[in-house]
């Protein structure tokens, strides 16, 4: 009889942790399969012989190394329901690993410049969305981002082409972020839009310091004026930077395997999750396009667990994080530590 290797005991306490994502591009949960599935079902040629090889190709050197590819691979996205079925395998991928919340990016630029309409892309993620909070209970937010290679003006215009779907999707798109190529794309370049963002009453989050320096992280804080940093790790070479972090409980969003993949680091042990949490900032684990980057938010929980020595009330200490750094209004936040002490207790914490 075949035997099940079963989880290590950090492992099996990371999947029954209730915990919410708050950095996931949905456009990097496009598994090779559904790539390949996808390009099949909308006639798409692909420049891979097979999922194999497209896998093969994952090897990254930095970040643009990687969102070549990314782009490359979202071009199969054409219907409705092309986002609706990425978005619903996501969904249950997450659901599994106990995800109770979810903050999820979308990049309407990647897919208007191929004439896919912004209202095709909010119907099919949104209806995945709905059926997950149905099913599953499962909230979540969406996170409109605008790609920073492109002008400020082409993000004004995305805006425009979304706004008008503002309340038909009024318990979803809550949030604005920015992302793609962060070194020569500094915050600034995106004020004015960001301003407009904040006027309409969208909750503000942005990528900074993943690749790019620390005034990256402080042009995001004083002109972007977000509430959260995605990533946020190379602010560690600013002490007074990272000690007003740690003051103001900034959420950042970390992606461990994400660093890795891209080459931020090294290897796992060289991260400074650790580190950043012991300093008391608000860090969080995330998995930021888990297709690419070879795991899901509990894989992500497990690797920093297993270089870094993070252990189960750290563990804990992450998953309130993800809380408490998330969109939700305090009542929903309430509702979700509750059960994450409920869990803590029933494990003897
Ligand atoms: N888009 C998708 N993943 C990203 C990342 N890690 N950084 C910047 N932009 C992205
Ligand atoms: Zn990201």
């Amino acid at each position: 009889m075949l035997q099940e290797t079963s989880p290590s005991p950090i492992r099996a306490f990371i999947d029954g942790l209730p915990k919410a994502e708050l950095h996931l591009h949905i456009e990097g949960t496009l598994e090779p399969e559904m790539i390949f599935a996808l390009a099949q079902r909308n006639g798409v040629k692909l420049p891979y012989a097979s999922i194999e090889a497209l896998r093969e190709a994952y090897a990254f050197t930095n970040l643009q190394s990687f969102l070549d590819l990314y782009y490359a691979g979202a071009a199969v996205l054409i219907t409705e329901q092309d986002f609706h079925d990425m978005t619903a395998a996501y969904l249950r991928r997450a659901a599994a690993d106990k995800v109770r919340h979810v903050e999820i990016m979308f990049d309407p630029q990647t897919h208007t410049e191929r004439g896919v309409a912004v209202a095709t892309v909010f119907a099919g993620i949104a209806s995945a969305m709905r059926e997950a909070r149905a099913h599953d209970g499962m909230s979540g937010y969406l996170i409109l981002s605008f790609l920073r290679h492109l002008s400020e003006e082409d993000a004004f215009a995305t805006l425009e082409a979304a706004l008008p779907l503002r309340e038909q999707y009024a318990d979803l798109w809550l949030a604005v972020g920015l992302d793609s190529s962060e070194v020569g794309n500094p915050p600034e370049k995106f004020a004015r839009i960001y301003a407009r963002c904040k006027e309409l009453g969208f909750h503000l989050t942005a990528h900074a310091g993943e690749e790019g320096p620390p005034p990256y992280v402080t042009g995001a804080l004083d002109t972007l004026r977000v509430e959260r940093i995605d990533h946020g790790i190379r602010a560690e070479q600013d002490p007074k930077l990272l000690k007003r972090l740690a003051r103001q409980r900034t959420p950042l969003t970390v992606c461990p395997l994400s660093n890795l993949k891209l080459k931020t680091i090294e290897k796992m042990e060289d991260h400074n999750l650790a580190r950043l949490l012991r300093q008391g900032l608000a860090v969080t684990v995330n998995s930021d396009d888990p297709a690419y980057f070879g795991g899901y938010v509990n894989d992500n929980y497990e690797a920093v667990a297993k270089a870094l020595g993070i252990d189960e009330a750290d563990c804990l200490a992450l998953a309130r994080n993800s809380i408490t750094g998330s969109f939700l209004d305090t009542a929903a936040q309430a509702r979700l530590l509750v059960e994450i002490e409920d869990y803590a207790l029933s494990r003897g914490h």
